[in-house]
């Protein structure tokens, strides 16, 4: 069936698309006739009021030649002819030629208020007239601001924060915190996630295709409470017994650390099973760690239900980490802790050129407010709970959809050939990508196997954006 549908791939969809425009070119329109009644029919993108100003710059084709030459081959690209983005507004990217794209990505899931959202290019823009850079070894409100706002979101003795430029920094120092706070060095993560690309993180990282072969050492894998794909299904106790099992066999008996993400993003879209952390931060309590809650992808309300991911699973960390949506795009990260571990720190001189700059902090705090005022958090549940709902109902519809799982606006559809092997549907998730894009859909892609999609807008993804999303899916996998 796997050649078969290889086979039919390449001819299934052969129309060119408009470059002008967002719509259907002439030939792709008259496919918009559906032959069948159940047919659907080439979907449109919402209407949206922005023009952004003519492109001018090189072209795509100069822009892959350059970076050919001059960029480390490690950079790599979605689609076979990469898109050359040069706009941004709210949920929607522009190309060279203007054409306009629903961002159902969100700069993996990074942009949490909108591209270029007025209030943080306004935040960006007037702290840089006025002062970009001048270290934290100087005095100046907006880290303070910051920080206390942060911390306001954060329940318990969660009050203590350290700025990072990125989300590997962030786990990076917890780590570090934890390993100092306990005076062990052993660490649980779970298989299947990612925490970032330095020594530490690498280590924690639970993927062998984000592993270098270079010095990982005193982290321990531990089962993942994967509930579509795991020998437990949705037994988060029975997961939970694998934490305690590495302890009792593989350390000393004594631990610095737990690090999970509540959803795993990298990883597909994986809710961990429920039961899972209640009882794992116990375990980890009982031999002396600390619990690292990686909120890079999850947080800043994009799970909709909660403004943290941990919270749905009802626990308090010891340690949280983020970075992506807290600035809306701009590099920023951060690690919030007690006042108590937070102390470690102080044992030696920690120190962060660039972390908390009165640049990127003004963009945080313009971030937060946003979410606020905006109700985006309201959104994410709304809109993310009708489109989960939706992409449910195309699973009724399509074989290969294997599992549709996730919260508020972090959501993942896994393709499968066969949905009693599971066995992942590689080229054809490759093949529907290029498919949305064409008709003006930007959607991730991820997973073990690569096999998912990663559905994480910005957060002021519409109801409108949502049928149109799931409507292209539909069409795209009605050719296949
Ligand atoms: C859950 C999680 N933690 C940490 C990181 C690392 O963040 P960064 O790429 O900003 O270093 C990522 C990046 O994708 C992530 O998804």
């Amino acid at each position: 069936m796997v050649k078969m549908m290889r086979e039919i791939l390449p001819r299934a969809f052969s129309a060119k698309p408009c470059r002008f425009t967002c719509y259907a070119t002439a030939s792709q329109s008259t496919l918009a006739q559906p032959c069948h009644e159940n047919e659907p029919i080439l979907p449109k993108m919402p209407p949206f009021d922005y023009t952004p100003p003519p492109y001018t710059g090189p072209s795509a084709d100069e822009i892959l030649a350059k970076r050919q030459q001059f960029l480390s081959p490690a950079v790599c690209h979605f689609f076979k002819n990469p898109l050359n983005l040069v706009d941004g507004k709210m949920q929607y990217l522009f190309d060279e030629k203007g054409r306009r794209y629903l961002d159902a990505f969100g700069g993996i899931a990074t942009v949490s208020c909108g591209h270029c959202h007025p209030e943080v290019v306004d935040a960006i823009v007037n702290q840089t007239k006025r002062l970009q850079h001048s270290t934290i070894l100087y005095l100046n409100p907006v880290i303070a601001d910051f920080a206390e706002a942060l911390a306001s979101k954060f329940p318990g003795d969660l009050k203590v924060v350290f700025f990072t430029n990125s989300g590997t920094e962030a786990n990076e120092l917890a780590l570090m915190m934890a390993r100092l706070y306990t005076g062990c060095h052993d660490v649980v993560s779970v298989r299947n996630g990612y925490h970032g690309n330095a020594s530490g993180t690498m280590g924690a990282t639970a993927q062998s295709s984000y592993k270098f072969n270079v010095v990982q050492t005193g982290v321990h894998h531990a089962q993942n409470p994967d509930q579509y794909r795991g020998v437990f299904g949705s037994d988060g106790l029975k997961y939970a017994k694998d934490v305690d099992d590495i302890i009792t066999y593989g350390t000393s008996g004594r631990v610095a650390a737990f690090i999970a993400e509540a959803i795993q993003g990298v990883g597909g879209i994986l809710e961990l099973a429920p039961g899972y952390l209640p009882a794992v931060y116990s375990t980890i309590r009982k031999a002396g760690g600390l619990c690292i809650a990686d909120e890079v992808q999850s947080g800043f309300a994009r799970t909709g239900s909660h403004f943290w991911g941990f919270e749905a699973h009802g626990v308090v960390p010891d340690i949280v980490t983020m970075a992506k949506g807290i600035g809306n795009g701009i590099p920023l990260g951060a690690v919030i802790t007690t006042p108590d571990i937070a102390k470690v720190l102080t044992h030696r001189t920690y120190f962060n050129t660039y972390g908390g700059n009165p640049v990127c902090t003004a963009a945080g705090l313009a971030v937060l407010n946003i979410i606020e005022k905006e109700k985006l958090q309201q959104n994410a549940f709304t809109v993310g709970s009708y489109l989960k709902q939706r992409l449910t109902s195309l699973k009724d519809k399509y074989e290969i959809i294997g599992d549709v799982r996730g919260r508020g606006l972090m959501l993942g559809v896994e393709l499968v050939m066969d949905r009693e092997l599971k066995t992942p549907a590689k080229a054809e998730i490759l093949h529907i990508m290029e498919q949305m894009k064409d008709m003006g859909i930007l959607i991730g892609k991820g997973g073990f196997f690569g096999n998912v999609f990663r559905i994480t807008p910005p957060l002021c993804f519409t109801k409108e954006d949502a049928d149109f999303l799931v409507d292209a899916m539909d069409f795209a996998l009605s050719k296949m």
